[in-house]
């Protein structure tokens, strides 16, 4: 997620039945899944540098249930104390240009499109269109695969790639990724064998064999067996959940190795920095950032078969609020992707 330039607001109220409004999913208070209502709202307008979207399919990420609820409340100090500022959320889409501003020179009309809407961008795709300036974090879409498909890769991909690049994963190094079927972790271990390295997921019975299927090496049941007393260490260990604790993964880590806390909070974030500072051991945390080439290079990935999009349900956009409470019970295979 980036931090960037100020948001645009949606006109909500008054809002007549007519072509310049669109369908969206608006939440104005924090809470429940309940509080993301399905309105009509006014359809963004184009600027000279803007691409206009109309999106075909969005998804459901663990970072859009946190900002629904302000969970943890930090989420207030950037996002509005008392009510969000932000009102249509979503960091992804995919879908097809329909206009563009007389600038634009990337993209033309009629390209399908998919990347991200994040923060920089004023989030906004749980709706049927979207303006995004031209060098926003987009990418063609991939030709092998379909809008929802699209919408699933970049949340979790861009992160595990972020990451991934910031630990420099080398060809056989021993990699562990923990969480390994989640958004995150599933892009993460099929990145991590892309880059060559002997990759070890873990994850719960229920998910072996999806992890087996996105080409781990080695797959560890958590429930049957913890990876921290059986005596294997690795070079990088990626843990994208926040569910291990600090110092018993410590004790797996090769000499010199890197620990990626993608999902750190606070006391971890403190606690990596320390053990980078005085140890031989790297802790790697902190906010991704993400750019239109890594894009490129994960439509390239995919359409060479070597990233799949992980997909567990499918939800129509009216069924905002049932994909939020799902995805908020933190299981998830992958990703929820919501079709427009
Ligand atoms: N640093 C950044 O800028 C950044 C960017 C994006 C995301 N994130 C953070 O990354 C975290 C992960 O995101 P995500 O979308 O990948 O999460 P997610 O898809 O919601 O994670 C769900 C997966 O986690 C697994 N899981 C749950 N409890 C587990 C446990 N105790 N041990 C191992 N696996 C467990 C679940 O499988 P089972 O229930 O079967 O175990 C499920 O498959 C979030 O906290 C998000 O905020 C950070």
């Amino acid at each position: 997620m980036k931090l960037g330039n100020r948001p645009r607001t949606f006109a909500l109220e008054k809002v007549k039945k007519n072509t310049t409004n669109m369908k969206a999913i608006v939440y104005t208070k924090y809470g429940a899944p309940e509080v993301l209502e399905l309105k009509e709202v006014e359809k963004p307008t184009l600027k000279d540098n803007e691409i206009l979207v109309k999106i075909k399919a969005t998804a459901v990420n663990s970072g859009d249930w946190r900002l629904r609820k302000a969970d943890p409340y930090a989420v207030r100090l950037f996002f509005g104390l008392m009510k969000p500022k932000i009102n249509i959320l979503s960091g992804v889409l995919s879908g097809q240009i329909e206009a563009i501003g007389k600038d634009v020179k990337r993209f033309k009309v009629g390209d399908e499109v998919f990347g991200s809407t994040a923060l920089s961008s004023g989030f906004g795709a749980y709706a049927e269109y979207k303006c995004l300036p031209e060098e926003a974090v987009l990418a063609l879409k991939p030709r092998n695969i379909t809008h929802a498909e699209s919408a699933a890769i970049p949340f979790g991909a861009t992160t595990a790639l972020h990451f991934i690049k910031k630990a420099n994963i080398m060809p056989r190094q021993k990699v562990l990724v923990y969480g390994a079927s989640g958004a995150v972790g599933s892009a993460a271990v099929q990145l991590a064998k892309h880059f060559g390295a002997h990759v070890t997921g873990v994850c719960s019975t229920a998910n072996v064999n999806l992890v087996k299927s996105l080409g781990a090496d080695k797959v560890i049941d958590y429930i049957k067996e913890d990876f921290t007393k059986n005596g294997e260490t690795y070079d990088v260990i990626f843990e994208t959940v926040n569910k291990t604790l600090f110092s018993h993964i410590l004790k797996s880590l090769n000499k010199n190795g890197i620990l990626i806390l993608s999902a750190a909070g606070l006391s971890e974030m403190i606690r990596g920095a320390w053990t980078s500072m005085t140890g031989n051991r790297k802790v790697v945390t902190g906010v991704i950032s993400e750019t239109a080439e890594d894009m490129i290079f994960l439509k390239e990935l995919i359409e060479a078969g070597q990233l799949k999009p992980v997909i567990d349900r499918t939800y129509p956009l009216a069924q905002m609020a049932e994909a939020h409470a799902y995805v908020e019970k933190g299981h998830k295979k992958g990703n929820v992707a919501i079709v427009v």
